[in-house]
């Protein structure tokens, strides 16, 4: 539904360039909800930003829907009509929510449908089938700033529906939300993938959005998708840091001369009684170090970290035996939690930087002032 070739985006800032997108190749399937996860600065909004060419790519292609978005491109700043047309089918999502504060929760809804230019009847009507949809329909003659964030979030949500997108984007439509309101919205998500075969392609720097409704997902780094995947795949992947990241399991050896092992059960092999068996067919003593039972994408996985007595070599038989069973066993290196680790300390630097960037899309609430400027934006 969304590919990306060779995608690449350089910012010429203050006579400096920064590169970044580098040969981003994303593929995101009809009807999945796919992740994107990085650390600050790892380009996830730049991708999401060139996805709908409210940034335009400095090389490479964007498919959606099976039209190319970068052939559409206009000249110039503004979008040509094909371009346009191409994305009012593409909903956006922001962190902010980006509400006209002087406006009702329903004229909010509206407004995309302003710009499309349907008429006044059937914006309203259509306005209000979509708090409905979204479970606002009371508050739709009130105003952004008599809402929660939450119920924000659900007008921003709402008015990216507004043109019947087949794809909505996301670009941390949670992080300004607790954690409760955040599974809130995110179960509002997953029900509109469900309901209305909407494909989400969203980014997060939080691994339990992930968890909790990704089918797909890429890890970033420094312009570059690094892993990706289906959430079953990266878990099947040895030495995938998604997967560790998404299912850690830690635990220390008793001592120097073992073997460390990370079992990963998934599927039919979650109900056998592995361990025990491998126990007995091999007369071994086996601790188990770490464990931990957790539902990934709606499947039920279970990690493990065990030791078993003596090194690898005299080990290769009984792991032969568990990875037979279709259970994926990972040696662990002594030291391999040291550097593990996706999300751990944010670049600074980048941080300090994406901030100063802030564009309008990103200012928290949109005052009247810059309303026309924001217009503009969505129009574009
Ligand atoms: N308009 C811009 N002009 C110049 N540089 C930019 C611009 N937008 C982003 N950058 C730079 O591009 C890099 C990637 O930024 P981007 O906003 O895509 O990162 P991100 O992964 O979304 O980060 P965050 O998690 O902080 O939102 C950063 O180094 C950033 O400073
Ligand atoms: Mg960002």
């Amino acid at each position: 539904m969304i590919t990306t070739t060779g995608l690449t985006k350089v910012y010429e800032s203050r006579g400096r360039q920064v590169t970044a997108l580098d040969g981003v190749d994303l593929h995101v399937r009809e009807g999945e909800v796919f992740g994107v996860i990085g650390q600050s600065g790892a380009g996830k909004s730049s991708l999401i930003r060139c996805v709908n060419l409210l940034e335009r790519p400095t090389s490479g292609t964007v498919t959606v829907d099976g039209t190319d978005l970068t052939a559409l491109a206009g000249r110039g700043r503004r979008a040509n009509k094909d371009l346009r047309r191409a994305r009012s089918r593409i909903g956006m999502v922001f962190q902010h929510f980006n509400l006209l504060s002087s406006r009702t929760v329903k004229d909010n809804v509206e407004l995309p449908l302003e710009i499309l230019g349907v008429s006044g009847a059937d914006r309203s009507r259509r306005a209000l089938e979509l708090l409905d949809l979204v479970g606002l329909a009371d508050k739709a003659r009130a105003y952004p700033g008599q809402l929660s964030g939450g119920q924000k979030q659900r007008v921003g949500i709402a008015r990216a529906l507004a043109g019947n997108p087949k794809v909505l984007l996301s670009d941390e439509a949670t992080s300004a939300l607790d954690p409760e309101t955040t599974r809130s919205i995110l179960q509002l998500l997953r029900d509109l993938n469900r309901q209305l075969g909407l494909t989400v392609l969203l980014i997060t720097h939080e691994m339990d959005v992930v968890k909790q409704i990704c089918d797909s997902a890429a890890l970033m780094k420094k312009g570059r998708v690094v892993e990706s995947g289906t959430v079953a795949e990266l878990l099947a992947t040895p030495g995938s840091e998604l997967a560790h990241e998404l299912f850690p399991v830690t635990g220390d050896a008793s001592g120097p001369g073992s073997t460390v092992l990370d079992v990963t059960f998934h599927g039919e092999a979650a109900t056998q009684p592995v361990i025990s068996q491998l126990s007995r067919t091999y007369n071994i003593d086996i601790s188990i170090l770490g464990a931990a039972m957790d539902t990934v994408g709606g499947r039920q996985i279970g990690r493990m970290r065990i030791e078993l007595p003596g090194p690898y070599e005299e080990n290769v038989v009984p792991i032969g035996f568990l990875r037979e069973q279709g259970l994926q066993a990972e040696l662990v290196a002594p030291d391999a939690d040291a550097d593990a680790g996706a999300g751990a300390g944010a670049d600074a630097d980048a941080d300090a930087e994406a901030d100063a960037d802030a564009d309008v899309q990103e200012k928290a609430a949109v005052p009247a002032q810059n309303a026309p400027k924001l217009v503009k934006e969505i129009a574009k």
